[in-house]
């Protein structure tokens, strides 16, 4: 008898992934997310969910770090949605999270009515709503502004701890974030810089987009500036040349920081020399096989 199950993906998969993932929003990312986990040997993996012997979905486990896991990439082909797909691939996945030893997964969704069947998904499943973030990306700057210095911050960490951020933001190949945990903290602050008394988060990596070096500069805020007008065009001229700066921050800023921005780089507009965006991040406590674990 033939049954529903998950299983590694391999090079052979592609033909049958891609085309159903190709009716579906943003191929790209499934194609950047199966370049990771294989030529570029990303920890973690690629799988596929078998209905009935037919790959009818999609999707991968990265391992960010000792002890979070990131779930990307779900795609469900549309003939099979709506059937429970999404839930049992997830439970899977959860599995091969546990047994890796890490102990909490996360995922991001975007925040807009069209993601309802992820968010019920998540509600299925039991995760948690962790933050819901604007994650908004430039690669144009305000002219007449001077690109600022940034000045180290002893403990960024704690800062962060206090204004209640629950999650650190990552862009590297992907957009991820880790809990906040004390063991993150040296790390964390290795990235910790105040820019005009604002502390932040700021990580610099170059990556390759259409075969060419592209630059990326992401910074996590989690402090509101007292004046987003006067702030937010010193952190827009970080923007690289030939690439693009990227900013997470709580949600709740959203007005004000977008309305500082768009005045500060003349007819700059969404898909203009910006890309604005909101997204749920959700997670879920993975506890292993035995207690105490
Ligand atoms: C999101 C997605 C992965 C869900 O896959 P799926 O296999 O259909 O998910 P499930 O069947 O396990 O669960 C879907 C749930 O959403 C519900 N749902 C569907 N449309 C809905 C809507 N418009 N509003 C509210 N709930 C909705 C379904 O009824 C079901 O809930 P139920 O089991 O309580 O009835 C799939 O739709 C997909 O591939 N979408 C495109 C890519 C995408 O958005 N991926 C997620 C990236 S984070």
């Amino acid at each position: 008898m033939l049954c529903a199950m998950i299983e590694q993906y391999r090079p052979e998969h592609y033909r049958e992934v891609a085309a159903f993932a190709r009716k579906l929003d943003n191929f790209f990312y499934v194609k950047l997310i199966i370049r990771a986990h294989t030529t570029q040997r990303m920890p973690g993996a690629c799988f596929v969910w078998r209905e009935d012997g037919r790959v009818a979905a999609f999707a991968a486990a990265a391992l960010l770090n000792e002890a979070d896991a990131w779930l990307w990439g779900m795609r469900v082909d549309p003939a099979f949605q709506n059937r429970g797909v999404a839930s049992r691939f997830t439970l899977a996945q959860l599995r091969f999270v546990r047994d890796s030893g890490r102990r909490w997964a996360g995922l991001n969704t975007r925040e807009r009515r069209g993601k309802a069947p992820t968010f019920r998904v998540m509600e299925k499943l039991g995760f948690r709503l962790e933050e819901t973030c604007g994650t908004d990306i430039f690669w144009r700057r305000p002219k007449s502004v001077a690109r600022p210095r940034l000045a180290r911050h002893p403990d960024a960490y704690r800062v962060a701890r206090r204004e209640g951020a629950k999650t650190a933001f990552i862009s590297r190949n992907g957009w991820f974030y880790t809990r906040l945990l004390p063991a993150r903290r040296e790390w964390f602050n290795a990235s910790g810089f105040v820019l005009d008394g604002v502390p932040l988060r700021l990580t610099r990596h170059i990556q390759q987009e259409r075969g060419r070096p592209h630059r990326v500069v992401a910074v996590g805020l989690f402090c509101p500036p007292a004046d987003f007008r006067s702030f937010v065009p010193r952190l827009l001229a970080l923007a690289p040349r030939r690439g693009h700066l990227v900013v997470n921050y709580p949600v709740a800023w959203r007005r004000e920081f977008r309305r500082a921005a768009l005045e500060s780089v003349p007819r700059m507009r969404h898909d203009r020399g910006c890309w604005l965006s909101a997204w749920r991040v959700y997670g879920k406590p993975v506890r292993g096989p035995r207690a105490g674990r």
